[in-house]
């Protein structure tokens, strides 16, 4: 068989349970979440550049690809040196991306067509550019105003040595020395990110006052929830002391440092979860945590936390069975104390893509989406990898604009390869992305991975996602639960589990991912074959394939 479903068999319709608004419960706990990186996902004014407009204007694409809700990175007023990740109103749309009516717009579409919408807030830090930070160095040292950001006098005699011996994330000292407003050197400031992106100092109330603020103005504007970006940043240890190692942090890392993941911001996402309990249809905050462990995440997700976080542990994960089945107990197990959804994620705007990473090519891609999206939870896809795009590994330095990419010893700053706009037609001079080039070229081989191309065709990732997606949404196996049951029975590099139906129709779901490079043979099929990555004939399951069973 090829990668089509079958008509799905007719059970008893789960019963749905509704909220106090009558929208049903807990939505979040088995949603897809679409990930739309605006600068490339479409442009609607022709300048080169995906914004707002283009967003509304496909909509309508990623209804019918069957996903629930769509999480926009920030399109908020920026200088751009973080790609929009450094703020300087957060709440106005930069005019690259559109203004108020555009987002307002957007809103509305979306919901009209039944998706929910989730905006980017980035609170660790603003822009450089914020007037706060402005304010706060023209006013000089001792000014109150420096209170919301980490001003520090230097080390050493003179005061040229940084404060502490913290380290950006994207390379070099995590502290740039100020000028003082007479000429002088001054005070330095942290930046755990680029010298452009200074982090609040969320000790001070002014900050905690503006941002719950800032959540009011978004909810009031109809957005669905939040995806918090570094939500494990904002809260340092005491004194900022000394992290007493050298050595590159890592993106997404899991090291214990006394800048992350400290006790203090708990009661920060306390207080936020009281306003959005404040707003009907359950308005939920996602958290982007890098922790040492998912028992620490879990932490962020209790009852009156956040809902959500990402799994990076999962996402960290290599392509081999015993890895995986290790990563997807420890994430289900941490979660349960909690009562929260556990997520799942491959690719981001910030890792190489995973048809690239996990080395296996398409087909190694295809299965492990397919395996991810039978997981017990809620997914989260970013753009393009249901078109199966690849990472673009040899983007001329001319046109990159990842900050880390500029850092002597930074990151690798690959950021910019999972970036480039999306492909929507096989002709044109951007691919569809819109009328006026794209603001990184894309390779000439994406004709044959655009939308265009790819509808209709069974044999196509985007028509393996949609069936994937309609099939998840109807099977009463799939989306939320808790725990998967390990089949034992299955050759080596074989990983196997059963999912129960959770509306007692007995229709359970079995999935068999064969993570290895040849093919398997089964001693006999487990089920009626609902759904495959690649190539499936009855038989061997081909290598790097993935197989949902109805038993
Ligand atoms: C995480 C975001 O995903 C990344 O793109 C950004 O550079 C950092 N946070 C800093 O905001």
């Amino acid at each position: 068989m090829t990668q089509h479903s079958s008509a799905p068999a007719t059970g008893t319709a789960p019963a749905v349970r509704t909220d106090a608004s009558g929208a049903p419960a807990g939505w979040w706990r088995d949603a897809v979440i679409y990930q739309v990186y605006p600068r490339s996902f479409a442009d609607g004014n022709g300048d080169g550049m995906g914004d707002l407009a283009g967003v509304r204007a496909r909509l309508p694409y990623l209804a019918d690809l069957g996903v629930d809700a769509v999480w926009l990175s920030p399109f908020y007023a920026s200088p751009q040196a973080d790609a929009g990740y450094d703020v300087a109103d957060y709440r106005a749309i930069d005019p690259m991306f559109g203004d108020l009516h555009d987002a307002d717009a957007l809103i509305r579409d979306a919901h009209e067509l039944g998706l929910r919408i989730i905006v980017d807030l980035v609170p660790n830090h603003s822009s450089d550019q914020h007037e706060w930070f402005q304010r706060a160095l023209r006013e000089g040292p001792g000014s109150p105003l420096r209170d919301r950001y980490h001003f520090r006098p230097g080390r050493g005699p003179k005061g040229e040595e940084p404060p502490n011996d913290w380290e950006s994330i994207f390379g070099g000292p995590a502290w740039t020395r100020t000028e003082n407003p007479d000429g002088t050197p001054g005070e330095w400031y942290l930046h755990l990110f680029a010298p452009e992106q200074p982090d609040f100092n969320w000790e001070n109330e002014a900050v905690r006052d503006e941002f719950r603020s800032v959540l009011r103005f978004w909810l009031d504007m109809g957005v669905d929830g939040f995806r918090i970006d570094v939500a494990h940043g904002l809260v340092k240890a005491a004194g900022l002391p000394d992290m007493g190692r050298a050595g590159q942090l890592k993106l997404l890392g899991n090291q214990v440092l006394p800048f992350f993941d400290q006790d203090g911001v708990h009661e920060i996402y306390r207080s936020w979860r009281r306003i959005l309990d404040e707003y009907p249809g359950e308005r939920i905050g996602v958290a982007e945590a890098w922790t040492p462990s998912p028992e620490r995440t879990a932490l962020y997700l209790r009852a009156d936390e956040l809902h959500q976080a990402f799994n990076f542990h999962y996402l960290n994960t290599a392509w081999n069975a015993e890895a995986l089945r290790e990563v997807i107990d420890q994430s289900l197990d941490s979660m349960r104390p909690v009562g929260a959804p556990t997520t799942w994620v491959l690719s981001n705007h910030d890792v190489v893509r995973h048809r690239t990473r996990l080395g296996g090519g398409l087909a190694r891609a295809r299965a492990a989406s397919l395996l991810m999206l039978a997981l017990p939870g809620s997914a989260y896809v970013y753009q393009g990898e249901e078109l199966g795009l690849p990472e673009v590994a040899d983007l001329p330095d001319e046109v990159r604009q990842d900050p880390s990419f500029f850092k002597d010893n930074g990151q690798d700053g690959l950021r910019d390869g999972c970036r480039v706009p999306i492909p929507w037609t096989r002709a044109g001079s951007s691919h569809g992305f819109g009328s006026g080039g794209s603001w990184l070229p894309q390779p000439g081989q994406w004709a044959e991975l655009s939308v265009e191309e790819q509808t209709g065709d069974p044999t196509s990732t985007l028509e393996l996602y949609r069936s994937a997606l309609a099939v998840r949404r109807e099977h009463p196996a799939l989306g939320a639960g808790e725990s998967v049951q390990w089949l034992e029975d299955f050759p080596a590099g074989v990983l196997a589990f059963r999912r129960r139906a959770a509306d007692g129709s007995g229709r359970d779901l079995i999935c068999t991912a064969n993570t290895t490079d040849r093919p398997v043979e089964l001693s006999a099929a487990p089920g009626r074959a609902l759904l495959a990555s690649g190539e499936y004939e009855g038989g061997a399951i081909p290598a790097d394939t993935t197989v949902w069973w109805e038993v």
